[in-house]
Protein backbone atom coordinates (compact mmCIF):
# COMPACT_ATOMS: atom_id res chain seq x y z
CA UNK A 1 0.00 0.00 0.00
CA UNK A 2 1.26 3.13 -1.25
CA UNK A 3 0.93 4.75 2.40
CA UNK A 4 2.51 1.86 4.39
CA UNK A 5 6.50 2.93 3.89
CA UNK A 6 5.67 6.82 4.81
CA UNK A 7 4.50 6.65 8.49
CA UNK A 8 4.63 10.30 9.88
CA UNK A 9 5.28 10.00 13.60
CA UNK A 10 3.22 11.08 16.02
CA UNK A 11 4.65 13.20 18.79
CA UNK A 12 0.99 14.27 20.63
CA UNK A 13 -1.15 12.86 23.52
CA UNK A 14 -4.49 11.85 22.82
CA UNK A 15 -6.91 14.53 24.29
CA UNK A 16 -9.72 13.48 26.38
CA UNK A 17 -12.14 16.49 24.62
CA UNK A 18 -14.68 16.18 26.75
CA UNK A 19 -13.01 17.12 29.99
CA UNK A 20 -11.66 20.10 28.87
CA UNK A 21 -14.03 23.73 30.22
CA UNK A 22 -11.29 25.94 28.01
CA UNK A 23 -8.40 25.85 25.55
CA UNK A 24 -5.27 24.97 26.74
CA UNK A 25 -2.43 26.58 25.56
CA UNK A 26 -0.92 23.31 23.36
CA UNK A 27 -4.53 24.20 21.48
CA UNK A 28 -4.25 28.49 20.66
CA UNK A 29 -3.39 29.41 17.31
CA UNK A 30 -2.63 32.44 18.15
CA UNK A 31 -0.26 33.44 15.98
CA UNK A 32 -1.64 36.17 13.37
CA UNK A 33 -0.70 34.17 10.21
CA UNK A 34 -2.55 30.89 11.43
CA UNK A 35 -5.63 32.75 13.20
CA UNK A 36 -8.66 30.89 11.73
CA UNK A 37 -11.09 33.48 12.40
CA UNK A 38 -10.43 35.51 9.58
CA UNK A 39 -13.34 32.91 8.50
CA UNK A 40 -15.30 34.31 5.62
CA UNK A 41 -19.07 32.66 6.42
CA UNK A 42 -20.85 32.05 3.20
CA UNK A 43 -18.62 33.98 0.22
CA UNK A 44 -20.85 35.37 -2.58
CA UNK A 45 -19.17 33.86 -5.29
CA UNK A 46 -19.59 29.84 -3.97
CA UNK A 47 -18.07 26.98 -4.53
CA UNK A 48 -19.15 25.32 -7.35
CA UNK A 49 -22.42 22.64 -6.75
CA UNK A 50 -22.77 20.16 -9.86
CA UNK A 51 -25.56 17.99 -10.28
CA UNK A 52 -24.02 14.50 -12.08
CA UNK A 53 -27.32 14.06 -14.05
CA UNK A 54 -26.82 17.32 -15.44
CA UNK A 55 -25.84 17.38 -19.07
CA UNK A 56 -23.23 19.66 -18.69
CA UNK A 57 -21.58 18.48 -15.79
CA UNK A 58 -18.51 17.59 -17.83
CA UNK A 59 -17.86 21.27 -18.59
CA UNK A 60 -18.74 22.19 -14.91
CA UNK A 61 -16.42 20.07 -13.20
CA UNK A 62 -13.51 20.98 -15.38
CA UNK A 63 -14.52 24.94 -15.03
CA UNK A 64 -14.65 23.92 -11.47
CA UNK A 65 -11.18 22.33 -10.75
CA UNK A 66 -9.69 24.89 -13.22
CA UNK A 67 -11.32 27.98 -11.03
CA UNK A 68 -11.71 26.79 -7.40
CA UNK A 69 -9.81 23.55 -7.22
CA UNK A 70 -13.28 22.14 -5.13
CA UNK A 71 -16.37 21.37 -5.79
CA UNK A 72 -19.78 19.67 -4.11
CA UNK A 73 -21.50 16.71 -5.95
CA UNK A 74 -25.45 16.04 -5.98
CA UNK A 75 -27.02 12.91 -7.53
CA UNK A 76 -23.76 11.14 -7.67
CA UNK A 77 -25.39 7.86 -6.98
CA UNK A 78 -24.80 6.65 -3.34
CA UNK A 79 -27.75 6.52 -1.21
CA UNK A 80 -28.15 9.00 1.72
CA UNK A 81 -29.52 5.93 3.50
CA UNK A 82 -25.20 4.35 3.55
CA UNK A 83 -24.60 8.32 4.32
CA UNK A 84 -26.39 8.35 7.28
CA UNK A 85 -25.35 4.73 8.27
CA UNK A 86 -21.81 5.64 7.91
CA UNK A 87 -22.13 9.02 9.81
CA UNK A 88 -23.74 6.83 12.71
CA UNK A 89 -21.32 4.39 12.70
CA UNK A 90 -18.28 7.15 12.97
CA UNK A 91 -20.24 9.04 15.64
CA UNK A 92 -20.09 5.29 17.78
CA UNK A 93 -16.70 5.28 17.26
CA UNK A 94 -15.74 8.58 18.24
CA UNK A 95 -18.29 8.82 21.80
CA UNK A 96 -16.19 5.34 22.63
CA UNK A 97 -14.41 6.30 26.01
CA UNK A 98 -11.03 7.45 25.00
CA UNK A 99 -9.50 4.29 26.69
CA UNK A 100 -11.61 2.57 24.71
CA UNK A 101 -10.21 4.19 21.44
CA UNK A 102 -6.84 4.01 22.57
CA UNK A 103 -7.23 -0.21 21.89
CA UNK A 104 -7.33 0.68 18.49
CA UNK A 105 -4.17 3.12 18.66
CA UNK A 106 -2.45 3.81 15.48
CA UNK A 107 1.23 2.52 16.06
CA UNK A 108 4.19 4.83 15.89
CA UNK A 109 5.03 3.47 12.68
CA UNK A 110 1.50 2.43 11.42
CA UNK A 111 -0.82 4.32 9.21
CA UNK A 112 -4.33 2.44 10.60
CA UNK A 113 -5.91 3.32 13.69
CA UNK A 114 -7.06 6.21 16.25
CA UNK A 115 -4.72 8.93 16.47
CA UNK A 116 -4.54 12.78 16.36
CA UNK A 117 -4.15 14.39 12.82
CA UNK A 118 -1.58 12.61 10.16
CA UNK A 119 -0.42 16.11 9.78
CA UNK A 120 -0.07 17.31 13.64
CA UNK A 121 3.67 16.68 13.64
CA UNK A 122 4.46 19.65 10.75
CA UNK A 123 2.77 22.09 13.33
CA UNK A 124 3.87 23.62 16.83
CA UNK A 125 0.23 23.69 18.00
CA UNK A 126 -2.31 20.99 18.84
CA UNK A 127 -5.74 20.55 16.10
CA UNK A 128 -9.12 20.20 18.20
CA UNK A 129 -9.66 16.91 16.40
CA UNK A 130 -9.57 13.28 16.00
CA UNK A 131 -9.28 10.94 14.01
CA UNK A 132 -9.41 7.24 12.55
CA UNK A 133 -7.24 6.00 9.81
CA UNK A 134 -8.80 2.89 7.81
CA UNK A 135 -6.61 1.51 5.18
CA UNK A 136 -7.41 -2.27 4.02
CA UNK A 137 -9.68 -4.09 6.04
CA UNK A 138 -10.91 -2.36 9.77
CA UNK A 139 -11.98 -5.96 11.37
CA UNK A 140 -8.77 -6.02 13.71
CA UNK A 141 -9.24 -2.72 14.80
CA UNK A 142 -13.09 -2.95 15.16
CA UNK A 143 -13.15 -5.76 16.81
CA UNK A 144 -10.69 -4.67 19.86
CA UNK A 145 -13.42 -1.56 19.72
CA UNK A 146 -16.63 -3.43 19.31
CA UNK A 147 -15.82 -7.40 20.65
CA UNK A 148 -19.76 -8.18 20.11
CA UNK A 149 -20.98 -6.65 17.05
CA UNK A 150 -17.92 -5.05 15.10
CA UNK A 151 -19.15 -7.06 11.80
CA UNK A 152 -22.15 -4.95 11.53
CA UNK A 153 -19.58 -1.75 11.57
CA UNK A 154 -17.49 -3.66 9.07
CA UNK A 155 -19.59 -4.07 6.50
CA UNK A 156 -21.01 -0.35 6.57
CA UNK A 157 -17.19 0.73 6.06
CA UNK A 158 -17.00 -1.78 3.52
CA UNK A 159 -20.06 -0.80 1.25
CA UNK A 160 -19.20 2.60 1.78
CA UNK A 161 -15.41 1.96 0.22
CA UNK A 162 -16.68 -0.02 -2.10
CA UNK A 163 -19.45 2.53 -3.37
CA UNK A 164 -17.12 5.80 -3.34
CA UNK A 165 -14.20 3.66 -5.23
CA UNK A 166 -16.25 3.26 -8.11
CA UNK A 167 -17.53 7.03 -7.81
CA UNK A 168 -14.04 8.46 -7.31
CA UNK A 169 -13.34 6.19 -10.88
CA UNK A 170 -16.28 8.28 -12.40
CA UNK A 171 -14.90 11.37 -11.32
CA UNK A 172 -11.73 11.15 -12.67
CA UNK A 173 -12.75 10.73 -16.05
CA UNK A 174 -15.20 13.80 -15.67
CA UNK A 175 -12.45 15.30 -14.71
CA UNK A 176 -10.30 14.95 -16.71
CA UNK A 177 -12.70 14.10 -19.75
CA UNK A 178 -12.98 18.41 -19.72
CA UNK A 179 -9.40 18.46 -20.49
CA UNK A 180 -9.12 15.72 -23.37
CA UNK A 181 -7.95 12.94 -21.98
CA UNK A 182 -9.73 9.60 -22.96
CA UNK A 183 -9.16 6.03 -21.53
CA UNK A 184 -5.96 5.50 -24.35
CA UNK A 185 -3.91 7.98 -21.99
CA UNK A 186 -4.15 6.47 -19.00
CA UNK A 187 -2.67 2.81 -18.87
CA UNK A 188 -3.08 2.13 -15.40
CA UNK A 189 -6.53 2.36 -15.11
CA UNK A 190 -6.79 -0.79 -16.62
CA UNK A 191 -8.73 -2.30 -19.52
CA UNK A 192 -12.19 -2.03 -18.21
CA UNK A 193 -10.99 1.92 -17.51
CA UNK A 194 -11.96 1.54 -13.38
CA UNK A 195 -9.03 2.48 -11.88
CA UNK A 196 -9.16 -1.45 -10.31
CA UNK A 197 -5.51 -0.88 -9.02
CA UNK A 198 -6.05 2.28 -7.16
CA UNK A 199 -4.76 2.75 -3.67
CA UNK A 200 -7.27 4.41 -0.70
CA UNK A 201 -7.94 5.62 2.78
CA UNK A 202 -10.46 6.17 5.05
CA UNK A 203 -9.94 8.95 6.85
CA UNK A 204 -13.03 9.54 9.61
CA UNK A 205 -12.41 13.09 11.14
CA UNK A 206 -14.54 14.26 14.53
CA UNK A 207 -14.39 17.42 15.96
CA UNK A 208 -15.75 17.72 19.24
CA UNK A 209 -17.44 21.36 20.36
CA UNK A 210 -14.99 23.34 21.51
CA UNK A 211 -14.90 26.04 24.47
CA UNK A 212 -13.08 28.67 22.48
CA UNK A 213 -13.75 28.13 18.48
CA UNK A 214 -11.63 31.43 17.64
CA UNK A 215 -8.76 30.20 18.63
CA UNK A 216 -8.65 26.49 17.81
CA UNK A 217 -8.03 24.87 14.82
CA UNK A 218 -9.98 21.69 14.05
CA UNK A 219 -7.12 21.07 10.98
CA UNK A 220 -4.38 22.94 9.86
CA UNK A 221 -4.30 24.29 6.47
CA UNK A 222 -3.12 21.64 4.09
CA UNK A 223 -3.65 19.88 0.50
CA UNK A 224 -4.35 16.72 -0.10
CA UNK A 225 -1.70 13.59 -1.54
CA UNK A 226 -3.60 12.68 -3.41
CA UNK A 227 -5.51 12.53 -6.84
CA UNK A 228 -8.71 13.81 -5.67
CA UNK A 229 -10.79 13.54 -2.11
CA UNK A 230 -14.48 12.90 -1.62
CA UNK A 231 -15.23 13.88 1.62
CA UNK A 232 -18.37 13.67 3.13
CA UNK A 233 -19.17 15.87 6.03
CA UNK A 234 -22.45 16.13 8.32
CA UNK A 235 -25.22 19.09 9.13
CA UNK A 236 -22.08 21.39 10.81
CA UNK A 237 -20.21 23.15 8.52
CA UNK A 238 -16.12 23.85 9.22
CA UNK A 239 -14.39 23.21 6.49
CA UNK A 240 -12.88 26.18 4.21
CA UNK A 241 -10.81 26.34 0.91
CA UNK A 242 -8.67 29.31 0.39
CA UNK A 243 -9.67 31.18 -2.65
CA UNK A 244 -6.62 33.71 -4.29
CA UNK A 245 -8.12 37.34 -3.89
CA UNK A 246 -11.06 36.43 -1.28
CA UNK A 247 -10.04 34.36 1.55
CA UNK A 248 -10.89 31.56 3.32
CA UNK A 249 -14.20 30.17 1.99
CA UNK A 250 -16.61 27.99 4.00
CA UNK A 251 -17.87 24.91 1.88
CA UNK A 252 -21.70 24.99 2.96
CA UNK A 253 -22.86 21.56 4.07
CA UNK A 254 -25.89 20.29 1.70
CA UNK A 255 -27.33 17.00 2.64
CA UNK A 256 -26.42 14.02 0.91
CA UNK A 257 -24.01 15.89 -1.41
CA UNK A 258 -20.11 15.51 -1.37
CA UNK A 259 -17.10 17.57 -1.14
CA UNK A 260 -14.59 16.62 -3.92
CA UNK A 261 -11.28 18.47 -4.30
CA UNK A 262 -8.00 17.86 -6.45
CA UNK A 263 -5.53 16.55 -4.80
CA UNK A 264 -1.66 17.53 -5.61
CA UNK A 265 -1.50 13.95 -7.44
CA UNK A 266 -4.07 15.26 -9.68
CA UNK A 267 -2.29 18.81 -10.21
CA UNK A 268 0.45 17.33 -11.12
CA UNK A 269 -1.05 14.64 -13.58
CA UNK A 270 -2.98 17.89 -15.28
CA UNK A 271 0.42 19.74 -15.90
CA UNK A 272 -0.74 22.02 -13.28
CA UNK A 273 -3.69 23.36 -14.71
CA UNK A 274 -5.90 21.86 -11.66
CA UNK A 275 -4.40 23.21 -8.74
CA UNK A 276 -4.71 21.41 -5.25
CA UNK A 277 -6.87 23.54 -3.12
CA UNK A 278 -5.43 24.78 -0.15
CA UNK A 279 -8.08 23.91 2.94
CA UNK A 280 -8.86 23.38 6.85
CA UNK A 281 -11.27 22.54 9.37
CA UNK A 282 -12.72 25.55 11.81
CA UNK A 283 -14.43 24.11 15.63
CA UNK A 284 -17.41 24.83 16.93
CA UNK A 285 -18.38 26.30 19.89
CA UNK A 286 -21.47 24.23 20.49
CA UNK A 287 -21.90 21.50 17.83
CA UNK A 288 -19.42 18.35 17.29
CA UNK A 289 -19.02 17.75 13.47
CA UNK A 290 -17.88 14.75 11.92
CA UNK A 291 -16.39 14.45 8.27
CA UNK A 292 -15.52 11.53 6.57
CA UNK A 293 -12.62 11.48 4.05
CA UNK A 294 -11.68 9.49 1.04
CA UNK A 295 -8.52 9.51 -0.04
CA UNK A 296 -7.90 8.38 -3.41
CA UNK A 297 -4.60 7.63 -5.41
CA UNK A 298 -3.11 5.60 -7.76
CA UNK A 299 -1.71 1.69 -8.00
CA UNK A 300 1.57 2.34 -5.55
CA UNK A 301 3.43 1.35 -8.17
CA UNK A 302 2.52 3.96 -10.71
CA UNK A 303 4.60 7.29 -11.49
CA UNK A 304 2.64 10.07 -11.69
CA UNK A 305 3.86 12.91 -14.19
CA UNK A 306 2.54 15.24 -16.29
CA UNK A 307 0.07 13.63 -18.93
CA UNK A 308 1.87 13.57 -22.56
CA UNK A 309 -1.36 14.93 -24.32
CA UNK A 310 -1.14 18.01 -21.94
CA UNK A 311 2.50 18.51 -22.78
CA UNK A 312 3.89 20.26 -25.72
CA UNK A 313 5.72 23.24 -27.08
CA UNK A 314 4.81 26.11 -25.22
CA UNK A 315 3.85 23.59 -22.24
CA UNK A 316 6.87 21.74 -21.44
CA UNK A 317 5.93 19.06 -18.14
CA UNK A 318 6.28 20.91 -15.01
CA UNK A 319 6.58 18.21 -12.75
CA UNK A 320 8.84 14.57 -12.77
CA UNK A 321 6.86 11.47 -12.30
CA UNK A 322 6.78 10.40 -9.30
CA UNK A 323 4.78 7.32 -7.35
CA UNK A 324 2.59 8.24 -4.30
CA UNK A 325 4.55 7.15 -1.73
CA UNK A 326 7.54 8.89 -3.22
CA UNK A 327 5.58 11.81 -3.44
CA UNK A 328 4.64 11.31 0.17
CA UNK A 329 7.76 10.95 1.24
CA UNK A 330 9.02 14.22 -0.68
CA UNK A 331 5.87 16.11 1.34
CA UNK A 332 6.90 14.88 4.66
CA UNK A 333 10.91 16.63 4.25
CA UNK A 334 9.10 20.17 2.58
CA UNK A 335 5.60 20.56 3.95
CA UNK A 336 4.54 23.82 2.64
CA UNK A 337 6.46 23.22 -0.10
CA UNK A 338 5.63 19.86 -1.46
CA UNK A 339 4.57 20.20 -5.51
CA UNK A 340 7.33 23.07 -5.92
CA UNK A 341 9.88 20.28 -4.73
CA UNK A 342 9.27 17.92 -7.41
CA UNK A 343 9.00 20.45 -9.96
CA UNK A 344 11.18 20.11 -13.34
CA UNK A 345 13.40 23.00 -13.58
CA UNK A 346 14.79 22.94 -17.11
C1 LIG B 1 -9.65 16.86 5.52
O1 LIG B 1 -9.13 17.82 4.97
O2 LIG B 1 -9.13 15.74 5.48
C2 LIG B 1 -10.95 16.97 6.28
C3 LIG B 1 -11.55 18.31 6.25
C4 LIG B 1 -12.88 18.31 6.94
O3 LIG B 1 -13.04 17.75 8.03
O4 LIG B 1 -13.81 18.91 6.41
FE1 LIG C 1 -7.66 17.36 3.46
Amino acid sequence: EAFKSHPVHLHHKHADFSSLQELPDSYAWNQPDDHPSDRSIFASKSIPVVDLNDPNALKLIGHACKTWGVFQVTNHGISTELLDDIESAGRSLFSLPLQQKLKAARSPDGVSGYGVARISSFFPKLMWSEGFTIVGSPVDHFRQLWPQDYSKFCDVIEEYEAEVKRLAGRLMWLMLGSLGISRADIKWAGPKGNFKGASAALQLNSYPACPDPDRAMGLAAHTDSTLLTILYQNSTSGLQVLREGTGWVTVPPIHGAFVVNVGDLLHILSNGLYPSVLHRAVVNRTRHRLSIAYLYGPPSSVKISPLPRLVGPGQPPLYRPITWTEYLGTKAKHFNKALSSVRVFS
